[in-house]
């Protein structure tokens, strides 16, 4: 089994000072009501950056008190729609200003390599601000051509107050895509980060009260899932609830929220499939499918962790895609030659090599990878497992890590039943230079989003989300204005 190359120092670049491990509430940076602090670690070291305020339904209270106001009475409601678009382009010119130090920041406390932080993550959030700055004032409603003599017109009014719950895999990105469109659209915000990875969410908090936010417009409380998290959820001070992480805490999110009735979105896991026909331009289908496993050391909610490749060019494809991964540059994310950092913690980390476990138990072919890499952090050599049948769970549960299971198909029609049979439904790809196969494919394939020879592209403008259980209601794009929105009609007697 080929070695995977190890970085050299040859340029590393510098982890940045934490400067905020508090709250925000009400425009101030507060400690936990309970004086309770959590440590968040560094993935590729194991060592704690710093202990972050530990925030609980006391503090989501007072969180949720601060946005009311903000939403019902002050500055927030009578700003001209125009003037909310100027802050956040604001913004995104004070995140562009601190790039390097957010970047850096990302790395230090999620693990992934500096070079993603730098060329993916941050301008994405940057074009993520931008593009709903645009849309503030263009929030419409219709006048509405009603039976008799009436007037009747519909109006786009802000939810409320938001509470907004994100994941550790993106993230300064995840608050991007929340924030972003709820700002646009006049609400407020109760944000909860991950408690894996709260530093870039606290340091935006920072930025945002710099760019002029004004008070309780913007409050992240940092904290548990359980606790923190389920407060924001139960709170009947808010209005709505965006979620982003696993399925089954939003089945708990769900129960947690029939009591108020709030809104959900809800963008889940997925077991995407990645199709690869044999008429595909081979080398840029290993490239794109090698980069939509195992970019963010596959902890991608579209992770196409399915990759069906077509009979007559598998083996080919496995060989392509063997040295690919054997030739994944693990080590220091701070390096800029590291393509691979660790894991984000110790439980993403053994249920990785759980699942590597399973394979092995269901007799699939371990053609490389699957151990841990190094004696310290959490790294996981790229996996592939060949050989693979549908029913084995590394086919059908979502593993979320740099784990690909390759599976040959025979035509058509059987690709698609076998890419649909799945309780998923986020993303799908298909490589090959037959139109009519790519749309028949793009048409057919039960997916939120079908990539066609490319994978992972993002953009601010296209709406995302998930068919089945992998959410609800769509981000980013026009879309996600309606989950900020109420739509309210009006009809006034002209008689
Ligand atoms: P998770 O769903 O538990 O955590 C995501 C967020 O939800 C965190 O902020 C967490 O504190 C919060 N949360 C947890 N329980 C909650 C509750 N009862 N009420 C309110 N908020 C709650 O996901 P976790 O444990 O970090 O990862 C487990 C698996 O979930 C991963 O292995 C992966 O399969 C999946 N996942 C999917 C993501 C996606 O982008 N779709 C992102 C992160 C995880
Ligand atoms: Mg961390």
């Amino acid at each position: 089994m080929a070695t995977i190359v190890e970085t050299t120092d040859a340029a590393v670049v510098t982890p940045p000072p934490v400067k905020q491990v508090k709250m925000l509430i009400d425009g101030e940076w507060c400690d936990a009501a309970s004086g309770k602090t959590f440590a968040t670690l560094n993935p590729a070291t194991e060592e704690v950056i710093a202990e972050v305020a530990e925030g609980d339904a006391e503090d989501v209270e007072r969180a949720v008190a601060a946005a009311r106001r903000a939403f019902e009475s002050g500055p927030w409601p009578d700003l001209d729609a125009r003037d909310r678009g100027q802050l956040l382009y604001r913004l995104a010119d004070l995140i562009e200003e601190n790039l390097e130090e957010l970047a850096a920041l990302e790395t230090l406390d999620n693990g992934k390599p500096i070079r993603d932080s730098r060329a993916a993550d941050l301008p994405l959030v940057i074009d993520c601000f931008r593009y709903y700055a645009g849309w503030a004032d263009k929030i419409h409603g219709d006048t509405v051509p009603i039976r008799g003599d009436y007037f009747c017109y519909t109006r786009r009014e802000p939810l409320g107050v938001a509470g907004q719950i994100i994941p550790w895999n993106f993230p300064l990105l995840m608050a991007a895509w929340k924030f972003a469109p709820a700002l646009a659209a006049g609400c407020t915000v109760v944000m909860k980060p991950a408690e894996q990875t709260p530093l870039t969410c606290l340091r935006l908090g920072e930025l945002m009260i710099e760019a002029g936010f004004p008070p309780g417009v913007v409050n992240i409380v940092p904290g548990y899932g359980p606790t923190a998290g389920a407060a924001v959820v139960k709170h009947p001070g808010i209005d709505k609830v965006a979620f982003t992480g696993h399925t089954e805490t939003a089945k708990a999110i769900m129960r947690d929220a029939a009591a108020t009735l709030k809104r959900l979105t809800f963008e889940l896991g997925g077991k995407s499939p990645n199709v690869v026909f044999a008429d595909a331009d081979l080398d840029a289908a290993v490239a794109g499918s090698e980069f939509g496993l195992f970019f963010n050391q596959g902890q991608c909610c579209t992770a196409g962790s399915r990759l069906f490749v077509e009979r007559s060019v598998h083996d080919q494809f496995v060989e392509k895609m063997l040295d690919r991964a054997q030739g994944r540059r693990l080590g220091n994310p701070f390096d800029l030659e590291t393509t691979q950092g660790p894991q984000v913690d110790k439980a993403q980390f053994d249920k990785i090599l759980d699942y590597v476990q399973k394979g092995d138990d269901a007799g699939a072919k371990r053609l490389t990878g699957g151990e841990r890499h190094g004696d310290k952090g959490f790294f996981v050599e790229p996996t592939i497992f060949t050989d693979v049948t549908d029913d084995m769970p590394i086919a059908r549960e979502e593993i979320f890590g740099p784990v690909m299971c390759i599976l040959p198909f025979d035509d058509v029609d059987e690709v698609v039943r076998r890419g649909n049979d799945t309780f998923y439904g986020l993303a799908a790809a298909v490589w090959t230079k037959d139109v009519q196969k790519a749309h028949h494919l793009a048409h057919s394939l039960r997916a939120g989003t079908v990539w066609v020879n490319c994978y992972d592209v993002f953009d601010a403008a296209a709406p995302f989300g998930g068919f089945k259980m992998s959410g609800i209601g769509r981000e980013l794009g026009e879309a996600a204005l309606a989950n900020y929105t109420e739509l309210k009609t009006v009809t006034m007697s002209l008689g």
